[in-house]
């Protein structure tokens, strides 16, 4: 037993190399018999490596096709950025279709977050997101009328965020997040392209400008198998 796991993790890391130097995504591996054969393994173990690739994201099965090379994560850094300005860093065209807006009464939560009244208005906005056409995130997000006035009717394909900041003069400065895992449920999972119950990351974030008014409150979920985040970290003394 013990022996099949260090050969499966030896043609693990073998197939990590290979991909890293330069396999194009979405290009196709050879078959697990041929792998089988290469190696002079079992295809249990082929298949053992080939299960740990693709929980490691590094590879996608296709069902009678084959196994081929997953596309690269976007890395979404842990700064105050946009999802439009993440995706043109990755050198991606960022887009969104406009599936819900509409002016609903605050609450005692969303009230909380945007800092109004639970009976006041708030507007929702919810955006499937896409880098070059392919669906990465839904976003759903609250904003206070009152700071935005007429902002539903200008939503489109575009960055909120710049329609904030060149249409009413408002620019975000700092923002609380909080990131958790999550599984897409099968409605999101299908305007997001992916298979019912893939893991996702749920991200929350509540943004204020320079007078720490609130200005949007957001819930996102972003693919699983797209993203990964990364952190600079600073030990404490
Ligand atoms: C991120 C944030 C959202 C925000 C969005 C704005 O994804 N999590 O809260 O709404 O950026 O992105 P854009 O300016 O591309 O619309």
């Amino acid at each position: 037993m013990a022996e099949q796991h260090t050969k499966s993790e030896r043609l693990r890391r073998h197939l990590v190399d290979v991909i890293d130097q330069g396999l194009e995504p979405h290009s196709k591996l050879p078959t697990e018999r041929d792998l089988a054969v290469e190696f002079e393994v079992s295809r249990l173990t082929v298949r053992r490596a080939l299960d740990r690739l693709e929980h490691e994201g590094l590879v996608y099965r296709v069902q009678g096709a084959g196994t081929f090379v997953a596309a690269p994560r976007i890395t979404k850094s842990v700064e105050l950025t946009s999802f439009s300005e993440d995706m043109r860093t990755r050198g991606l065209e960022p887009g969104s279709s406009v599936l819900v807006t509409e002016t609903i009464p605050a609450g005692a939560r969303l009230g909380a977050k945007l800092r109004v009244s639970p009976s006041d208005d708030v507007f929702h906005i919810r955006r499937a997101r896409t880098a070059d056409g392919e669906p990465m995130a839904l976003e759903d997000s609250y904003l206070n009328p009152r700071l935005f006035p007429g902002l539903i009717d200008n939503v489109g394909g575009e960055s909120l965020y710049r329609i904030l900041e060149t249409e009413y003069g408002m620019r975000i400065e700092w923002a609380e997040q909080s990131v958790h895992a999550s599984v897409l449920e099968p409605e999101q999972a299908e305007l997001l392209d992916a298979p019912p119950f893939s893991p996702a990351f749920f991200v929350s974030r509540t943004s204020y400008d320079a007078q720490d008014r609130a200005v949007e409150y957001a819930e996102s979920t972003y693919r699983g198998d797209r993203y990964h985040y990364e952190f600079k970290i600073h030990r404490s003394r």
